[in-house]
């Protein structure tokens, strides 16, 4: 598609909580040089259309960004956030080390040719099995969450390995309680008394080499200062190699949302860090939803318009079974029509599924939404694809990386012969 310039427009507001570089050419979104509803169209619905240069682009901003300003540090992307084999690519193309929390994300990891001295394993509860593929693996970094961890470590270790503690650093933050992960009480980590215990006994250890210790606060953290307060935390335990900070920057999913930029948070943690850890330590963070929440949309057609009692339903082909960080932590979402952007009525858009809580957004203005039409979801890209479930045998979702005018498929739609694939 040739883009005439007379046409291009940048407003309004959905724009912005679009991957960068999404325009309307005459009143149509267009996401990577392709219009929203062509890639429907090409592509089926629903689908998450990835920009892939403004996901490349993060990934170099987030890494530039910390080595600029602590020189020996890595990005460990959490993998968790887009578990697909093309995107364990792509950042293991742009350099960054990956976090996988258990063997799927392990095997996808490594099929994307991560190199495994670069993985950083995590998990409140990795079996035996888990272990031992990573260790085969030759994973770099494993973090231990507890006791147990260590027991099953001692025992299946064959050569020494690079182990952090992940320690609850006991920093409160605004967020969801169900992505909260730095306070008292967390199922993640140990409290800093057994951490203490734990650092005294793997100095001792022979095969279990303790290089440092992790923290993770949370998640969608829109405020950079308990980011600083983790680093404070960590540091009263003493002096290590290694400080791995976790992730938690939250992404911009509403126009009411403003979270930190890259550069400010990397600011905070990196002042934190030169007033409170060793000069000489190797500094980790592990953004997920900050990295790659933004280039992402996806892509519904709707199914229904249907008057009710008081509101209007816009019903589309997806919803809980590719989205659930509405139900699970009341995320709102923004959405337009694509090829009818800015202004309407106000609309509740809900899913396919048999829940009345499958709401995917409550009153969102959308113009004259209408049967087969294309709605495009803004912000997408962390936690959807990643918690997709086959609820009333919904087919989970293709992705497709789009950029510079071009389109690819790089995970294909599931489809019903997948869903009786496991039948025994
Ligand atoms: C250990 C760990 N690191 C990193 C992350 C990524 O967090 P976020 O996606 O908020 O950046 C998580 C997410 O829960 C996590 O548990």
């Amino acid at each position: 598609m040739t883009i005439d310039a007379s046409h291009v427009r940048l407003d309004p507001a959905i724009v912005s909580l679009m991957p960068p570089g999404t325009h309307l050419e005459d009143g149509r979104l267009v996401i990577g040089g392709r219009l929203a509803s062509e890639l429907a169209d090409e592509f089926g619905t629903p689908a998450l259309v990835i920009d892939e240069p403004a996901l490349r682009a993060r990934a170099r901003r987030y890494a530039e960004g910390l080595g600029a300003r602590w020189a020996n540090s890595q990005v460990v992307w959490a993998s968790k956030s887009l578990p697909c084999t093309g995107i364990y690519r792509l950042m293991g193309e742009e350099g960054l080390g990956v976090d996988v929390a258990g063997g799927g994300e392990l095997v996808m990891a490594l099929a994307g040719g991560v190199d495994p001295a670069r993985l950083v394993l995590h998990g409140n509860a990795k079996t035996d099995r888990e272990l031992a593929m990573a260790l085969e693996a030759g994973v770099g970094t494993v973090v231990i969450d507890n006791l147990d961890d260590v027991a099953r470590l001692e025992r299946l270790v064959t050569a020494e390995q690079g182990v952090l503690i992940r320690v609850i650093p006991d920093v409160a933050t605004a967020t969801h309680d169900a992505i909260a992960t730095g306070h008292q009480n967390s199922k993640f980590g140990l409290a800093v008394p057994e951490a203490r215990e734990l650092i005294a006994r793997l100095r001792g250890s022979d095969r279990l080499r303790l290089d440092g210790l992790h923290a993770h606060i949370g998640s969608q953290i829109l405020d950079v200062e308990p980011f600083a307060r983790a680093v404070e935390a960590v540091a009263a335990l003493g002096e290590f190699d290694v400080y791995d900070l976790g992730g938690g920057l939250g992404a911009r999913y509403t126009y009411d949302d403003h979270p930190p930029s890259i550069e400010s948070y990397l600011d905070t943690i990196t002042d934190a860090a030169r007033r409170f850890l060793p000069g000489h330590a190797r500094l980790l963070i592990e953004p997920g939803r900050s990295m790659i929440a933004e280039a992402g949309v996806t892509l519904y057609r709707v199914v229904s318009v249907k008057r009710g009692a008081t509101r209007t339903f816009v019903a589309v082909d997806g919803g809980m079974g590719d989205n659930l960080e509405v139900s699970l932590y009341g995320q709102r979402f923004e959405a337009t029509m694509a090829d009818r952007v800015g202004g309407g009525d106000p609309f509740t858009v809900v899913g396919r599924h048999c829940e009345s809580g499958d709401q995917l957004i409550e009153s969102v203005a959308l113009r004259a939404p209408a049967v087969g039409d294309v709605l495009v979801v803004a912000a997408t890209g962390a936690y959807c694809l990643t918690m997709a479930n086959n609820y009333n045998g919904a087919l989970r979702p293709p992705i497709v990386f789009v950029g510079n005018g071009d389109a690819r498929l790089v995970l294909r739609r599931e489809t019903y012969e997948d869903l009786l694939r496991r039948d025994a």
